[in-house]
């Protein structure tokens, strides 16, 4: 018998959260400035931080549409809403200690850098999805999916090229959160798309014509396109992608070929332009 949806979510919540006060308290905070980090992971953490944070923003668009009405994952979304607020404040803790200082309203002038086009979007892709009611639950659930892989893996990057210890203690905390958020929109994708062959044919369209990288929309592109430059250049990382990504979104219903991911991490990863020349 294949595993239901409100057994997805008593999975999810069998995992205690593994950023618990416990391990928050274990931080070695004052380590932190005892190792050097190179300037060019600041832009990188930044961009996570901001990532991480603005989840509060995708959310509350999430639940204008069904997928958000539904129970079971609006269950799943409280909770993803608080981690990855966690996920926010550790980082941007974690830059403090290294000497740089962030300003105490970061996330609303972050806020503020959103580009006019999103803030259209933003009212707009309620809407539109709203037109296709629960048949668009799968391609929120394939996106988010992605979208957790791609963190996860830029978190995995990061800690291995920053060799900080301090930071790669947390991000390996964090990462044990994505692997739980990778878990439930990736089991509850395939159930939806085992479900329907019009979701399959809808997730595939929406994912090759519009999937974009991780924070493309909502922050400026120049920020995006540097992140993913200074994580996936080279063929190795580009591997990554291929086994971690790709090779997992591979393996849902429909998804014979989801080559379109790799495609475009690469295309940024391989660009040479004035800020990493
Ligand atoms: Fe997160
Ligand atoms: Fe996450």
């Amino acid at each position: 018998m294949s595993i239901r949806e409100d057994q997805v979510l008593t999975q999810y919540n069998k995992n205690p959260r593994y950023l618990s006060k416990q391990f928050i308290d274990s931080i070695p905070w004052g380590e932190v400035k005892k190792h050097p980090l190179p300037d060019k992971f600041i832009p990188i953490i930044l961009y996570m931080r901001d990532i991480e944070a603005f989840t509060d923003i995708y959310y509350k668009q999430l639940i204008k549409t069904p997928t958000g009405k539904d129970p079971i994952i609006r269950k799943f979304m409280d909770r993803w809403l608080v981690e990855e607020a966690t996920h926010a404040e550790l980082l941007n803790r974690f830059l403090n200690e290294a000497g740089y200082e962030t300003s105490q309203r970061w996330f609303e002038e972050a806020r503020q850098k959103i580009p006019k086009e999103y803030t259209f979007k933003d009212k707009v892709t309620p809407m539109l999805t709203n037109m296709f009611g629960k048949q668009f639950t799968p391609v929120h659930m394939t996106w988010g999916a992605i979208q957790e892989l791609s963190t996860l893996q830029g978190y995995k990057r990061l800690w291995e090229m920053a060799e900080h210890p301090v930071l790669e203690y947390i991000l390996k905390g964090i990462a044990k959160e994505e692997s739980t958020h990778i878990f439930f929109y990736y089991t509850i994708a395939k159930i939806k798309l085992e479900e329907s062959k019009f979701g399959q044919k809808l997730t595939n369209f929406i994912i090759k014509n519009f999937w974009k990288p991780i924070g493309s929309d909502i922050k400026p592109a120049e920020d995006t396109n540097y992140v993913i430059r200074e994580l996936f250049n080279g063929v190795n990382a580009l591997d990554i992608v291929k086994n971690n990504i790709n090779g997992s979104i591979e393996r849902l219903p429909g998804f014979e070929d989801s080559a379109v991911i790799l495609e475009r991490i690469a295309s940024i990863a391989n660009q040479k332009t004035a800020i990493s020349a």
